[in-house]
Protein backbone atom coordinates (compact mmCIF):
# COMPACT_ATOMS: atom_id res chain seq x y z
CA UNK A 1 0.00 0.00 0.00
CA UNK A 2 1.05 3.14 -0.42
CA UNK A 3 3.19 5.21 1.85
CA UNK A 4 1.01 8.18 2.71
CA UNK A 5 2.20 11.06 4.85
CA UNK A 6 -0.77 12.02 7.12
CA UNK A 7 0.31 12.21 10.75
CA UNK A 8 3.57 12.08 12.65
CA UNK A 9 3.00 9.51 14.91
CA UNK A 10 1.60 7.29 11.96
CA UNK A 11 5.87 6.76 11.03
CA UNK A 12 8.62 5.16 13.09
CA UNK A 13 11.25 7.89 14.56
CA UNK A 14 14.15 6.48 12.07
CA UNK A 15 11.71 7.39 9.35
CA UNK A 16 10.83 10.46 10.39
CA UNK A 17 15.02 11.25 10.97
CA UNK A 18 15.50 9.75 7.65
CA UNK A 19 13.49 12.90 6.12
CA UNK A 20 15.04 15.13 7.88
CA UNK A 21 18.44 13.84 7.23
CA UNK A 22 17.66 13.57 3.41
CA UNK A 23 15.72 17.40 3.70
CA UNK A 24 19.47 18.82 5.68
CA UNK A 25 21.65 17.26 2.94
CA UNK A 26 19.25 18.21 -0.04
CA UNK A 27 19.49 21.95 0.85
CA UNK A 28 23.56 21.33 1.25
CA UNK A 29 23.65 20.45 -2.18
CA UNK A 30 21.89 22.64 -4.04
CA UNK A 31 22.69 26.50 -1.87
CA UNK A 32 23.24 28.67 -3.93
CA UNK A 33 22.08 27.12 -7.19
CA UNK A 34 19.20 29.18 -9.03
CA UNK A 35 16.08 28.17 -7.60
CA UNK A 36 14.17 26.32 -10.35
CA UNK A 37 17.48 24.43 -11.54
CA UNK A 38 16.97 20.58 -11.14
CA UNK A 39 18.78 18.74 -8.54
CA UNK A 40 21.57 16.58 -9.39
CA UNK A 41 19.84 12.99 -10.33
CA UNK A 42 16.21 14.43 -10.59
CA UNK A 43 15.01 12.13 -8.27
CA UNK A 44 11.62 12.45 -9.15
CA UNK A 45 11.80 12.88 -12.99
CA UNK A 46 8.51 12.01 -15.13
CA UNK A 47 6.62 11.78 -11.25
CA UNK A 48 3.16 14.38 -10.90
CA UNK A 49 2.08 16.10 -7.63
CA UNK A 50 -1.95 17.00 -7.56
CA UNK A 51 -2.56 19.79 -5.20
CA UNK A 52 -6.25 20.53 -3.89
CA UNK A 53 -6.72 23.16 -1.61
CA UNK A 54 -9.59 23.41 0.38
CA UNK A 55 -8.05 26.59 1.78
CA UNK A 56 -6.03 29.34 1.38
CA UNK A 57 -2.06 29.14 1.05
CA UNK A 58 0.91 30.76 0.39
CA UNK A 59 4.17 28.74 1.93
CA UNK A 60 2.39 25.21 1.52
CA UNK A 61 1.66 25.74 -2.81
CA UNK A 62 4.78 27.32 -3.13
CA UNK A 63 6.76 25.49 -1.65
CA UNK A 64 5.31 21.96 -2.79
CA UNK A 65 5.64 23.30 -6.77
CA UNK A 66 9.28 24.77 -6.75
CA UNK A 67 9.95 21.66 -4.42
CA UNK A 68 8.56 18.94 -7.74
CA UNK A 69 10.29 21.45 -9.90
CA UNK A 70 13.60 20.82 -8.16
CA UNK A 71 13.55 17.22 -8.03
CA UNK A 72 12.68 16.84 -11.74
CA UNK A 73 8.87 16.64 -11.68
CA UNK A 74 5.66 18.68 -11.74
CA UNK A 75 2.58 19.53 -10.02
CA UNK A 76 -0.92 20.37 -11.06
CA UNK A 77 -2.65 22.71 -8.70
CA UNK A 78 -6.55 23.19 -8.11
CA UNK A 79 -8.81 24.29 -5.51
CA UNK A 80 -11.68 22.27 -4.46
CA UNK A 81 -13.99 24.76 -5.82
CA UNK A 82 -12.52 24.22 -9.22
CA UNK A 83 -13.05 20.64 -9.54
CA UNK A 84 -15.66 18.42 -8.95
CA UNK A 85 -15.23 18.19 -5.57
CA UNK A 86 -17.07 21.40 -5.13
CA UNK A 87 -20.26 20.71 -6.78
CA UNK A 88 -20.53 17.08 -4.71
CA UNK A 89 -18.18 14.77 -6.52
CA UNK A 90 -17.47 12.24 -3.42
CA UNK A 91 -13.83 12.41 -1.96
CA UNK A 92 -13.39 8.71 -2.64
CA UNK A 93 -14.85 9.02 -6.71
CA UNK A 94 -12.01 11.35 -6.73
CA UNK A 95 -9.36 9.40 -5.06
CA UNK A 96 -9.71 6.89 -7.33
CA UNK A 97 -10.04 9.19 -10.46
CA UNK A 98 -6.93 11.01 -9.58
CA UNK A 99 -4.41 8.04 -8.25
CA UNK A 100 -5.17 6.84 -11.92
CA UNK A 101 -3.81 10.25 -13.36
CA UNK A 102 -0.70 11.05 -11.07
CA UNK A 103 1.54 9.99 -9.45
CA UNK A 104 1.14 11.48 -5.57
CA UNK A 105 -1.39 14.04 -3.92
CA UNK A 106 -1.51 16.95 -1.67
CA UNK A 107 -4.61 17.77 0.16
CA UNK A 108 -4.89 21.26 2.35
CA UNK A 109 -8.54 19.87 3.95
CA UNK A 110 -11.32 21.40 5.91
CA UNK A 111 -11.86 18.59 7.39
CA UNK A 112 -9.14 15.92 8.40
CA UNK A 113 -11.46 12.47 7.92
CA UNK A 114 -11.57 13.79 4.22
CA UNK A 115 -7.71 13.30 3.86
CA UNK A 116 -7.81 9.86 5.43
CA UNK A 117 -11.00 8.93 3.84
CA UNK A 118 -9.01 10.28 0.09
CA UNK A 119 -6.07 7.89 0.98
CA UNK A 120 -7.95 5.30 2.34
CA UNK A 121 -9.29 5.43 -1.44
CA UNK A 122 -5.83 6.35 -3.59
CA UNK A 123 -3.68 3.92 -4.42
CA UNK A 124 -0.73 6.70 -4.54
CA UNK A 125 0.38 8.50 -1.49
CA UNK A 126 -1.43 10.77 -0.01
CA UNK A 127 0.27 14.18 1.85
CA UNK A 128 -1.43 16.01 4.34
CA UNK A 129 -0.87 19.78 3.90
CA UNK A 130 -3.02 21.00 6.71
CA UNK A 131 -5.98 19.99 8.36
CA UNK A 132 -8.40 21.10 10.96
CA UNK A 133 -6.38 18.30 13.11
CA UNK A 134 -2.85 18.82 12.12
CA UNK A 135 -0.74 20.04 10.10
CA UNK A 136 2.58 17.15 9.76
CA UNK A 137 4.61 19.15 6.88
CA UNK A 138 4.75 21.88 9.03
CA UNK A 139 6.40 20.67 11.88
CA UNK A 140 9.14 18.16 9.86
CA UNK A 141 10.10 21.74 8.17
CA UNK A 142 10.21 23.74 12.20
CA UNK A 143 12.57 20.46 13.20
CA UNK A 144 14.79 20.99 10.21
CA UNK A 145 15.59 24.73 11.31
CA UNK A 146 15.91 23.97 15.13
CA UNK A 147 18.62 21.50 14.08
CA UNK A 148 20.25 24.00 11.55
CA UNK A 149 20.24 26.64 14.38
CA UNK A 150 22.49 24.14 16.31
CA UNK A 151 19.57 22.75 18.92
CA UNK A 152 19.59 19.31 19.64
CA UNK A 153 16.16 17.75 19.79
CA UNK A 154 16.83 15.01 21.98
CA UNK A 155 16.37 16.32 25.67
CA UNK A 156 15.47 20.15 24.49
CA UNK A 157 12.55 21.75 25.64
CA UNK A 158 9.54 23.46 23.15
CA UNK A 159 7.09 25.70 24.17
CA UNK A 160 3.96 26.45 22.50
CA UNK A 161 1.70 29.08 23.81
CA UNK A 162 -1.94 30.59 22.33
CA UNK A 163 -4.06 27.95 20.76
CA UNK A 164 -3.84 24.74 21.49
CA UNK A 165 -4.27 23.96 17.53
CA UNK A 166 -4.05 21.90 14.42
CA UNK A 167 0.15 23.44 14.19
CA UNK A 168 0.16 22.32 18.23
CA UNK A 169 -1.25 19.23 17.72
CA UNK A 170 1.77 17.87 15.18
CA UNK A 171 4.46 19.37 17.84
CA UNK A 172 2.22 17.02 20.29
CA UNK A 173 2.59 13.88 17.73
CA UNK A 174 6.09 14.50 17.09
CA UNK A 175 7.76 14.97 20.71
CA UNK A 176 8.20 11.62 21.29
CA UNK A 177 9.68 10.48 18.01
CA UNK A 178 12.46 12.80 18.08
CA UNK A 179 12.51 13.24 22.22
CA UNK A 180 11.96 17.00 23.46
CA UNK A 181 9.88 17.57 25.72
CA UNK A 182 6.85 20.00 24.88
CA UNK A 183 5.17 22.67 27.40
CA UNK A 184 1.95 24.16 26.00
CA UNK A 185 0.00 27.26 27.67
CA UNK A 186 -3.26 27.84 26.20
CA UNK A 187 -6.50 28.79 28.25
CA UNK A 188 -9.02 25.68 29.18
CA UNK A 189 -11.13 26.18 26.04
CA UNK A 190 -8.25 25.99 23.53
CA UNK A 191 -6.44 23.57 25.38
CA UNK A 192 -4.83 20.44 22.97
CA UNK A 193 -7.39 17.86 21.77
CA UNK A 194 -7.68 15.12 24.00
CA UNK A 195 -6.95 12.60 21.57
CA UNK A 196 -3.79 14.11 20.55
CA UNK A 197 -3.11 14.03 24.21
CA UNK A 198 -3.88 10.23 24.00
CA UNK A 199 -1.51 9.93 21.40
CA UNK A 200 1.30 11.31 23.17
CA UNK A 201 0.48 9.36 26.22
CA UNK A 202 0.59 6.33 23.85
CA UNK A 203 3.95 7.03 22.61
CA UNK A 204 5.33 8.43 26.13
CA UNK A 205 6.03 11.92 25.34
CA UNK A 206 6.16 14.34 27.67
CA UNK A 207 3.52 17.08 27.21
CA UNK A 208 3.45 19.34 29.94
CA UNK A 209 0.07 21.38 29.96
CA UNK A 210 -0.39 24.82 31.63
CA UNK A 211 -3.01 27.69 31.89
CA UNK A 212 -0.35 31.13 31.69
CA UNK A 213 2.11 31.25 28.68
CA UNK A 214 4.60 32.02 31.13
CA UNK A 215 4.82 28.69 32.84
CA UNK A 216 4.83 27.09 29.49
CA UNK A 217 7.98 29.20 28.26
CA UNK A 218 10.06 29.19 31.78
CA UNK A 219 12.93 27.60 30.57
CA UNK A 220 12.51 27.12 26.65
CA UNK A 221 14.75 26.61 24.21
CA UNK A 222 12.35 27.16 21.76
CA UNK A 223 9.12 29.38 21.79
CA UNK A 224 6.33 28.36 19.15
CA UNK A 225 3.29 30.99 18.44
CA UNK A 226 1.01 30.96 15.53
CA UNK A 227 -2.25 32.68 14.69
CA UNK A 228 -4.97 33.50 17.32
CA UNK A 229 -7.42 32.31 14.69
CA UNK A 230 -7.07 30.22 12.00
CA UNK A 231 -8.81 29.36 8.78
CA UNK A 232 -11.87 28.22 9.37
CA UNK A 233 -12.50 29.16 12.83
CA UNK A 234 -15.73 31.36 13.44
CA UNK A 235 -15.61 33.32 16.47
CA UNK A 236 -12.66 36.00 15.61
CA UNK A 237 -13.42 38.53 18.52
CA UNK A 238 -13.78 36.06 21.29
CA UNK A 239 -10.25 34.52 20.65
CA UNK A 240 -8.75 37.26 20.14
CA UNK A 241 -10.02 38.58 23.72
CA UNK A 242 -9.29 35.41 25.32
CA UNK A 243 -6.03 34.78 23.81
CA UNK A 244 -4.60 38.24 24.60
CA UNK A 245 -2.50 37.24 27.25
CA UNK A 246 -0.74 34.59 25.57
CA UNK A 247 0.59 36.92 23.21
CA UNK A 248 4.43 36.18 22.89
CA UNK A 249 6.04 39.76 23.67
CA UNK A 250 9.73 40.47 24.79
CA UNK A 251 9.19 40.01 28.10
CA UNK A 252 7.36 36.49 27.33
CA UNK A 253 10.90 35.38 25.83
CA UNK A 254 12.82 36.90 28.68
CA UNK A 255 11.33 34.19 30.86
CA UNK A 256 13.00 31.78 28.24
CA UNK A 257 16.22 30.42 27.93
CA UNK A 258 18.91 32.92 27.21
CA UNK A 259 19.53 31.92 23.33
CA UNK A 260 15.73 30.51 22.64
CA UNK A 261 14.52 30.70 19.63
CA UNK A 262 11.10 31.64 18.21
CA UNK A 263 9.27 29.77 15.73
CA UNK A 264 5.94 30.41 13.65
CA UNK A 265 5.02 28.64 10.73
CA UNK A 266 2.95 31.98 9.33
CA UNK A 267 0.83 33.74 8.01
CA UNK A 268 1.43 36.12 11.33
CA UNK A 269 -0.10 38.80 13.02
CA UNK A 270 2.00 41.26 14.62
CA UNK A 271 0.98 42.95 17.69
CA UNK A 272 -1.55 40.10 17.77
CA UNK A 273 -0.08 36.89 18.68
CA UNK A 274 3.73 38.02 18.72
CA UNK A 275 5.38 41.29 18.81
CA UNK A 276 6.88 42.66 16.09
CA UNK A 277 10.28 43.11 18.37
CA UNK A 278 9.83 39.12 18.60
CA UNK A 279 9.23 37.94 15.29
CA UNK A 280 11.88 40.64 13.55
CA UNK A 281 14.25 40.34 16.65
CA UNK A 282 17.43 38.08 16.48
CA UNK A 283 16.20 35.35 18.37
CA UNK A 284 13.86 34.28 15.47
CA UNK A 285 14.19 32.14 13.22
CA UNK A 286 10.61 31.96 11.21
CA UNK A 287 12.08 33.17 7.37
CA UNK A 288 14.52 29.89 7.52
CA UNK A 289 11.67 27.66 9.05
CA UNK A 290 9.58 29.08 5.82
CA UNK A 291 12.14 28.73 3.57
CA UNK A 292 12.46 25.11 5.11
CA UNK A 293 8.84 24.11 4.21
CA UNK A 294 10.65 23.62 0.48
CA UNK A 295 13.71 21.26 1.87
CA UNK A 296 11.28 19.25 4.32
CA UNK A 297 9.14 18.67 1.44
CA UNK A 298 10.77 17.51 -0.80
CA UNK A 299 12.12 14.99 1.84
CA UNK A 300 8.69 13.94 2.74
CA UNK A 301 7.99 13.83 -1.51
CA UNK A 302 10.93 11.45 -1.42
CA UNK A 303 10.09 8.89 1.39
CA UNK A 304 6.20 8.72 -0.15
CA UNK A 305 7.62 7.64 -3.08
CA UNK A 306 10.13 5.95 -2.28
CA UNK A 307 13.15 7.39 -4.66
N1 LIG B 1 2.50 27.80 7.25
C1 LIG B 1 1.70 27.49 6.21
O1 LIG B 1 1.23 26.35 6.04
O2 LIG B 1 1.50 28.53 5.35
P1 LIG B 1 0.45 28.62 4.15
O3 LIG B 1 -0.93 28.63 4.77
O4 LIG B 1 0.78 29.91 3.48
O5 LIG B 1 0.61 27.43 3.26
N1 LIG C 1 -3.31 27.28 12.50
C1 LIG C 1 -3.27 27.95 11.24
C2 LIG C 1 -2.05 27.54 10.47
C3 LIG C 1 -1.91 28.17 9.13
C4 LIG C 1 -0.72 27.70 8.36
C5 LIG C 1 -4.54 27.65 10.46
O1 LIG C 1 -4.99 26.49 10.48
O2 LIG C 1 -5.08 28.56 9.83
Amino acid sequence: SPRHFIDLWHLESAELREILDMAHAMKKARAGWPKGRVDTGAPLEGHTLAMIFEKSSTRTRFSFDMGMRQLGGSSITATSSDMQLGRGETVEDTARVLSRFVDAVMIRANDHSDVEAFAANASVPVINGLTDRSHPCQIMADLQTLEESGLELRGARLAWVGDGNNVCASFIHAAAKFGFSLAVGTPARFAPDDEDLEIARELQARIDLYDTAEEAVAGADVVIADTFVSMGDADAERRLEILEPYAVTEELMELANGDAKFLHCLPAHRGEEVDAEVIDGPQSLVFDEAENRLHAQKAVLRWCLNK
